[in-house]
């Protein structure tokens, strides 16, 4: 903060006076008001804080108050007052006082107290500042892409944003946009003030996830030492971005259901209903309804969240937002890494547009991020740009076998095998699996691969 700016209110011009004397020589910026409407004047120039005197000639201090209060709500007011009665503080600080003070004024209790109420201010207005950075980057215009599909995927999104609707489900293979679609939701929306709380399913046990999502009372288990607020409570008045909704359990979901439809939860341990303003947005790369005939989501839930779905479409149904999304990276790793690279040649473009893409929009952006780090010439080439295979998706490599497989099984293969290939490197097996931190972490853990040999048996 620049030199604080403090308002003096006070009728008293040796009050006013000495005041400035001790205020100036503190480091702060003084204005003085002998009356209230001078007062309420010159508050209109700004000010950071503003120490009122309750007794004024014109005016009620009380009054002068409220009025500051209504017109800037940012200004801090200290009210200093000579009858000092509880009725008095009380009144005071319901009209929004931040603190009172008893005359005569104690010189350094007004100091430190003047000194805390500023550090309140810079740090509200750092949270704002903050709160905006962070949110300007999840605006709609973040969602690249002109094809049908998804404009009107951007059009229900604008629709769900703006409206009160507290369930969202956002379906969509992996690397499709979910979690920008999630954020774009919450930052677009009046609940953009409020927090967004994002957790991932199949990132904890059971027991964890419950007690990071409602919360636990001190003793609920072992090791809760402390009473906690689950994410529901910290994001009241914001939302709550579910991931991988598909691989919750289905004592959670009973619980989740529960929220949804009465708006209320226990903390793990506790008897007393919570209420909270929460929307809900879950997300999921599996085929829910599927799920659900395999008896591994419960029905009630599903329908619970399907009353508003939103399906990210598959990169390979759209290859007209191919184009686009690639010139968007391009622009964006040349301007990262300072590099003079201006856009991709038409033959790149069509071999990008032939390729399948089984990671979606994640896969192009990386194969565009590597593509702009390693390039030469002003625009990308074909040969620019590594592909997992000529126009395959996955499916293509794998075949089911007559006999069938046992999935499991296939899947810790491939994450031994990726962790092989990768030294151990989580974040680069990840990758290659095309799996986000917290999902590489819980096969980790799931299969017990932590004390995996780097190769060899
Ligand atoms: N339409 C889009 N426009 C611009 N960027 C996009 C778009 N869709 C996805 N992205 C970017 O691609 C990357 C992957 O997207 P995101 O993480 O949202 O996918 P996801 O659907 O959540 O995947 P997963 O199921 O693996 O969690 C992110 O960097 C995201 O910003
Ligand atoms: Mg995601």
């Amino acid at each position: 903060m620049a030199r604080p700016r403090i308002l003096v209110v006070d009728d008293e011009r040796l009050i006013r006076w000495t005041l400035r004397e001790r205020l100036e020589e503190a480091g702060y910026a003084v204005l003085e008001a002998g009356t209230g409407t001078e007062a309420l004047a010159l508050a209109e120039e700004g000010a950071d804080l503003v120490l009122l005197d309750f007794k004024l000639p014109d005016l009620d201090g009380l009054n002068v108050l409220r009025q500051i209060r209504d017109r800037h709500p940012e200004m801090i007011v200290i009210l200093i007052t000579a009858l000092a009665t509880v009725e008095n503080a009380v009144e005071a600080m319901k009209r929004g006082a931040w603190h009172y003070l008893n005359k005569p004024i104690d010189l350094d209790e007004l100091l430190l107290l003047v000194g805390k109420a500023l550090e309140t201010t810079r740090l509200r207005r750092e949270v704002k500042s903050l709160k905006a950075k962070e949110s300007a980057g999840y605006s709609f215009d973040r969602i690249i892409g002109e094809s049908p599909a998804m404009r009107a995927a951007k059009e229900l999104l604008r629709k769900i944003a703006l409206s009160p609707a507290s369930t969202v489900l956002l379906v969509g293979e992996s690397g499709t946009g979910k979690d920008l679609a999630a954020k774009v939701i919450h930052y677009e929306s009046a609940r953009a003030d409020g927090v967004f709380q994002n957790i991932t399913c199949s990132a904890l046990p059971e027991s964890l996830l419950e007690s990071e999502l409602f919360g636990h009372e001190r003793g609920a288990f072992t090791d809760a030492k402390q009473q906690k607020p689950g994410l529901l409570e910290q994001a009241d008045g914001g939302t709550v971005f579910l991931d991988e909704i598909g691989e919750m359990t289905s004592a959670l979901q009973a619980k989740l259901l529960r929220f949804l439809e009465e708006k209320t939860f226990r903390r793990v341990g506790g008897t007393a209903d919570l209420q909270v303003d929460v929307r809900v947005v879950a997300a999921t790369n599996r085929n829910l309804e599927e799920h659900v005939r395999s008896e591994r989501f419960r029905e009630d839930l599903y329908y619970r969240l399907r009353v508003l779905p939103v399906t990210l479409p598959p990169l390979r149904e759209r290859t007209g937002d191919v184009a686009v999304l690639a010139s968007h990276f391009v622009a964006q790793y040349a301007r990262e890494f300072r590099k003079g690279v201006w856009g991709l040649t038409a033959d790149a473009i069509r071999r990008l547009e032939a390729y399948g893409w089984p990671g979606n929009v994640r896969e192009l952006k990386n194969a565009v991020e590597r593509a702009v780090l390693l390039a030469e010439g002003e625009r990308l080439l074909p040969e620019d740009f590594l592909l997992g295979g000529a126009g395959g998706g996955a499916a293509d490599a794998f075949r089911l076998p007559p006999a069938g497989v046992d999935l499991e099984e296939l899947e810790r293969d491939l994450v031994v095998q990726a962790l092989r290939r990768t030294g151990g490197n989580q974040t680069q097996a990840a990758r290659l699996l095309h799996l986000n931190r917290d999902q590489i972490r819980y096969r980790v853990e799931k299969f017990g691969l932590e004390k995996l040999e780097p190769s060899g048996h």
